[in-house]
């Protein structure tokens, strides 16, 4: 386990964006997990600056997404596909992208398509992550037993609540989504997670704090043996 602390938000997208080419150069053909939410909008932005500076190519890529809401028309504003687009995809070279379809009609088969493309792919590679505020992972929430592969998943209280931000009034927020499992995220080769602001710092404490609390699911990436923790000193409370 790695933990980087930077002094502020930009620092730890620029310390996340380095891992990324690293990653690219390495492997141009790799396999890259990929998050929404406002903690990765600044890497996105690093990533699509490095692109436009012949730093980073993904022309050999692939992006496959953690999550989607469910139902939601994949041109909604506030669908993940919409998010992906316009910080990432419409601004840099991906061959393929792939992210759960929240206007398939039938759940299951959705689920059993996107987990094939999955492994067709061979897994993910580097896996980014952000963190809930109640320490959920793509939209695994706090639990007894955690799907190993993709399902449609129940949002917490806590995260409609974060999420409620993003939607103006009239808007109908989703209370569900179709999320990867915890099986598929940590089979990823390196597990990348994100982490940033005070509104993070309870979890991350928690996080770190020598347990493995099962009703946070991100408690079991500290079993992986290749995750970076990356996180502001706001997140880490220091
Ligand atoms: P946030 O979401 O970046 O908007 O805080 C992170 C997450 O829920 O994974």
């Amino acid at each position: 386990m790695k933990k980087i602390i930077c002094d502020n938000y930009e620092e730890s997208c620029r310390a996340a964006a380095d891992i990324f080419t690293e990653q690219l150069r390495q492997k141009p053909e790799s396999v890259l997990g990929l998050s929404t939410g406002s903690t990765p909008i600044g890497l996105y932005a690093q990533l699509v600056s490095r692109y436009n500076e012949g730093k980073i190519d993904f022309s050999r890529a692939t992006a496959f997404n953690l999550d989607e809401y469910y139902p939601i028309k994949q041109n909604h504003a506030q669908s993940y596909k919409t998010f992906m687009e316009e910080y990432l995809f419409s601004k840099v070279n991906f061959a393929q992208t792939h992210i759960p379809n929240g206007e398939a009609s039938d759940v299951e088969a959705e689920c059993t398509r996107f987990d094939a493309e999955l492994e067709a792919a061979g897994g993910v590679d580097l896996q980014l992550l952000g963190i809930g505020t109640n320490g959920h992972i793509g939209f695994n929430e706090p639990a007894v037993t955690y799907p190993l592969g993709s399902s449609l998943a129940h949002l917490s209280e806590d995260s409609l609540k974060s999420n409620a931000r993003f939607f103006t009034k009239g808007e109908t927020q989703p209370t569900t989504a179709l999320t990867m499992g915890v099986g598929q995220i940590f089979a990823a080769k390196h597990i990348l997670m994100l982490i940033s602001g005070t509104n993070k710092t309870e979890i991350t404490k928690k996080l770190f704090e020598g347990k493995l609390h099962t009703d946070v699911p991100a408690c079991f990436l500290l079993l992986h043996p290749n995750v970076t923790f990356v996180m502001d000193k706001a997140a880490a409370g220091v």
